[in-house]
């Protein structure tokens, strides 16, 4: 049996990926404020775009935990962090074993290592989202980058690396249990 997501989950999921791939790609080309020049005409109105599009990431990841803190039992969004308990470690740790050993076909769809990455790649689409949300207040209307807000800035961009490590793995994965006919795509898309 896999996890049927419930619309509420499939439609801030769906929000949140469109969210992070744009931020991911416009952090590309955007520029962000300095301590001592300018930012450039282009790069300034990019790094606007970044603001408004990861202030909206924010509201849409808040509003998705809220939910999953008050369905919790009932959805049992646990799976997504299957390390918290001793019986959830050790089905981990056997199914981190299958994967070393190569049997990825015999690893469940919704099973602990499935859901530990999903888990960890929503609590850096937080972290990166709340740093974000810190920068923005903390940069003020003027754009003034304190030693603090620089601190933050570091953090946030330190946490980008990962990001893009978890999007890709995380499409790549989603496309081949698609293929291996295991619906990922239908089960998590449709409206
Ligand atoms: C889910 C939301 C967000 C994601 C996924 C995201 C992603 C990114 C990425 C990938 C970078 C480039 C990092 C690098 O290559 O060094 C970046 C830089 C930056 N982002 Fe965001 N961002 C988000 C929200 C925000 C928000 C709301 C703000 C508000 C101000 C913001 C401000 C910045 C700044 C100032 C930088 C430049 C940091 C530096 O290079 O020191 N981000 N972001
Ligand atoms: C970086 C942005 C993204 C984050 C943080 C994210 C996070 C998640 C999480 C937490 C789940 C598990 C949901 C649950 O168990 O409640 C999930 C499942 C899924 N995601 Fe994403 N996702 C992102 C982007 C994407 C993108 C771009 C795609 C499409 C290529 C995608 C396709 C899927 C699919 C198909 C599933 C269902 C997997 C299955 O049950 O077989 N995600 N995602």
């Amino acid at each position: 049996m896999t996890t049927p997501y419930s619309r509420f989950i499939r439609w801030t999921h769906a929000l949140a990926a469109i969210a992070i791939v744009f931020q991911m790609a416009i952090s590309l080309i955007m520029d962000h404020p300095h301590t001592k020049k300018p930012m450039t005409i282009d790069g300034g109105q990019y790094f606007a775009w970044h603001e408004w599009v990861g202030l909206a990431a924010l509201a849409v990841i808040i509003a998705g935990w809220l939910y999953r803190l008050v369905q919790w039992k009932r959805e049992g969004h646990g799976r997504l962090f299957p390390w918290v308990d001793a019986s959830g470690r050790q089905t981990l740790g056997r199914e981190l074993l299958q994967f070393l050993r190569l049997r990825w076909t015999t690893l469940p769809v919704d099973g602990a290592l499935a859901g530990s990455i999903h888990g960890l790649g929503l609590l850096l689409g937080t972290v990166m989202a709340v740093t974000g949300g810190i920068i923005y207040f903390g940069l003020g209307p003027e754009n003034k980058v304190t030693p603090a807000v620089h601190s933050v800035m570091d953090a946030h961009s330190f946490l980008a690396t990962f990001m893009w490590a978890y999007l890709g793995g995380h499409a790549v994965m989603a496309l081949w249990h698609q293929f291996a006919g295991h619906g990922s795509f239908a089960r998590m898309f449709k409206p």
